[in-house]
């Protein structure tokens, strides 16, 4: 099955709320994205948002330039139905993030909770960081979260990649400057025990 396939499988077979990675907020999430201190007119991605929630809460904080990108086709509508008219204000990308073509210097945040770390080959993590690095503006944010050496190997059934501080960074460039980061257990609907671990980085000027 490829990656594609699975992740369509995971959202047409299960709701929203009974997915492992399912939280009712991202509030780690939220609150790094709000410690970058960027205006209202910020353009945000969430990198393989899924159907989480983080669209309705930035969208209600006020965020007027979101973008939303999917491996998952079945995942898109499933958001853009529950925000009803307010998905016109979003813009949505079906996609893989290692191979899709996304305006050069064009964010000011990138974010991924729970995506980087399924890219298991190191190909494929090389093109991730490169269209990082193209897509964000100088001095643009990112805030990622991933499996921390203490959680699980897998996720959804798949392998990941488990980091720690000083691997995430290697991997994604130690040119990018450290802001905040920090650890937080989340428990899967059906009780297993993730330890992740949120960044937020700044790319340089
Ligand atoms: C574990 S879920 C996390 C969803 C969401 N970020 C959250 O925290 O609720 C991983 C998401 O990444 C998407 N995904 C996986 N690989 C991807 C890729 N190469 N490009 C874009 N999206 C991808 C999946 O379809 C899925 O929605």
């Amino acid at each position: 099955m490829t990656f594609k396939a699975h992740w369509e499988n995971v959202y047409s077979t299960q709701v929203p709320e009974e997915v492992g990675w399912y939280a009712p907020h991202l509030r780690t999430s939220l609150a790094l994205i709000n410690g970058t201190g960027v205006s209202k007119e910020a353009r945000i991605i969430d990198v393989g948002g899924g159907a989480s929630t983080l669209v309705d809460d930035l969208l209600d904080a006020g965020f007027a330039h979101l973008t939303i990108l999917d491996l998952a086709k079945v995942a898109l509508p499933q958001v853009r139905s529950r925000l009803a008219e307010r998905a016109a204000k979003v813009q949505w990308i079906e996609g893989d993030i290692t191979n899709i073509d996304l305006p050069p210097g064009y964010y000011d945040v990138w974010h991924d909770r729970a995506v980087f770390h399924f890219l298991i080959e190191g190909e494929s993590r090389k093109r991730y960081v490169n269209q990082m690095r193209r897509a964000l503006k100088g001095r643009g944010h990112i805030i990622i979260a991933t499996f921390a050496p203490e959680a699980p190997p897998k996720c959804s059934g798949l392998d990941v990649m488990r980091y720690s501080l000083e691997q995430l960074h290697k991997e994604l460039g130690k040119d990018f400057i450290l802001h905040e980061h920090k650890k937080e257990l989340h428990v899967t609907p059906g009780g297993v025990k993730q330890m992740y671990l949120y960044c937020r980085f700044q790319k340089p000027a």
